[in-house]
């Protein structure tokens, strides 16, 4: 354990590491779906409040701990305080249940990749498309399998630092893409002003307690919170490099393309759907059942959907790489396993738990537990109970135990500032974790059928 660690070059290769992990999926796929669901405009005020707020106290308090204790999660909380153990333990757990259902859509991004590719544009572009895809039994599964296959063969023969290179010069690409692809749906199509107006203006009769429940879950998924991974990117962060800085930068990042990935699908799904509002509703398949609609009459559209969805398909891969990482470097660890056994063996287990997933679509569509199936379970387990969870109890670990002067320390070394630090205290000792533990019994006694938000 007290092998130095190696550590980033300086604060730029920190933030870029760092967004790398975090913008991915989360970012396109997820974001814009909760938004267009949980109340447009006010879904994306409550969320920009809890990043700036919440999310970023976390992100502070995490960073922190992984430096100043030069551990990762597991080991990070049992150090700091054994009554804490169990917190190390549930966010080993989460990269473990994410890394196949997120490897599962994964697939669905190859797919449509290939299709842009192979020039099947307007046949994409049909209502039925997606979910006759998806309900195939074996089809999406084998697109699952290349994509975790790829994850698994990068992280096995260690050239992550070459994925990551390419995709650090696509970054750019896909925003660039992203604004072209809003900027011409938001001018050029009938209806679509009606969906920026939607996402941009709360509103607030939309508003419910599940705005709040949606967003706080997609604030640690998005910027890869309470798993863990921050903790490990802070341990190996050089002492010199400003927390606050980089946290501020991770931020706006990761939330600027989400914010876009929102104005590139929201308004085009009310182009397409005539003001029918069912439409925002979808779910996991609305960026998939959309996209391909614009690209369909789209000047260029098949070339611009095919860059597109290679720049989301890299985004996706970056993620998932850091994801299976971290569960290879827990077994590592913890089972004392060789990187080569450990690899493979996440790979078997990711590719049991992501069937599940796809099936759950397919021939085992019939399948409810709490009224979910498997895909949307999972989401549901990791992001809105196991993850806050987490989050509570580093919140209880840093504000009362270790108390918020430690993470203040750690952040002012060598003549760093920390000018946040007020609002930091006072959000990871008393709102974070009210907001938390009401986020946590709603979204439970909802899923019980108990209450109804
Ligand atoms: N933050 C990533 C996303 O938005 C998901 C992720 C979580 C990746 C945790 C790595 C680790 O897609």
């Amino acid at each position: 354990m007290n092998e130095k660690r190696s550590s980033f070059t300086g604060k730029i290769g920190f933030v870029l590491a760092a967004a790398g992990s975090a913008v991915g999926l989360g970012n396109i796929w997820r974001f814009p779906y909760l938004a267009a669901k949980y109340g447009g405009g006010v879904f994306l005020l409550t969320y920009i409040i809890l990043a700036v707020t919440f999310g970023f106290s976390l992100m502070m308090a995490e960073i922190a701990i992984g430096r100043k204790t030069g551990l990762s999660a597991i080991a990070a909380y049992k150090t700091l305080d054994k009554r804490f153990d169990f917190a190390g333990w549930i966010t080993a757990l989460i990269p473990i249940i994410i890394t196949p259902y997120y490897s599962v859509i994964g697939g669905w991004v190859l797919k449509y990749l290939v299709g842009f590719l192979s020039g099947e544009v307007a046949a994409m572009a049909e209502d039925s498309y997606f979910d006759s895809f998806i309900g195939m039994s074996w089809e999406p599964l084998i697109w699952f399998a290349v994509f975790i296959g790829v994850t698994a063969l990068t992280v096995l023969f260690g050239v992550q630092k070459g994925v990551e290179k390419v995709s650090k010069y696509m970054m750019p690409v896909l925003v660039v893409l992203t604004i072209v692809i809003s900027l011409y749906t938001i001018f050029v199509m009938p209806g679509a002003l009606e969906g920026v107006k939607y996402y941009l203006m709360p509103d607030f009769s939309h508003f419910s307690v599940m705005t709040v429940v949606a967003a706080m879950g997609q604030l640690f998924y998005s910027m890869s919170l309470a798993m863990g991974i921050m903790i490990t990117f802070g341990s190996y962060m050089k002492k010199d490099i400003s927390i606050e800085g980089s946290v501020g930068h991770i931020e706006i990042f990761d939330t600027g393309v989400a914010f876009l990935s929102g104005l590139m699908i929201i308004p085009a799904v009310f182009a397409f759907s005539g003001g029918d509002e069912s439409a925002l509703g979808q779910g996991p398949g609305l960026m998939f059942v959309t996209l391909p609609k614009v690209f369909n009459v789209m000047p260029g559209g098949t070339v611009i959907g095919a860059a597109f969805f290679i720049m989301v398909f890299l985004a996706a891969l970056t993620s998932a790489i850091s994801l299976m990482e971290t569960v290879v470097s827990i077994l590592q660890d913890k089972l004392h396993l060789g990187r080569k056994t450990a690899v493979i063996s996440v790979l078997i287990f990711s590719l049991l738990l992501g069937a599940v997933s796809s099936f759950g679509y397919s021939i085992w569509a019939d399948v409810k537990i709490l009224g979910m199936q498997f895909l949307d379970l999972f989401d549901f387990v990791s992001n809105s109970v196991m993850m806050p969870i987490v989050a509570l109890a580093t919140c209880l670990l840093v504000g009362f135990v270790l108390k918020p002067h430690v993470v203040i320390e750690e952040a002012e070394l060598e003549g760093n500032k920390f000018k946040r630090k007020k609002l930091f205290s006072v959000v990871i000792r008393y709102i974070a974790p009210a907001c938390i533990l009401l986020i946590l019994v709603s979204s439970v006694l909802n899923a019980y059928g108990i209450i109804k938000i």
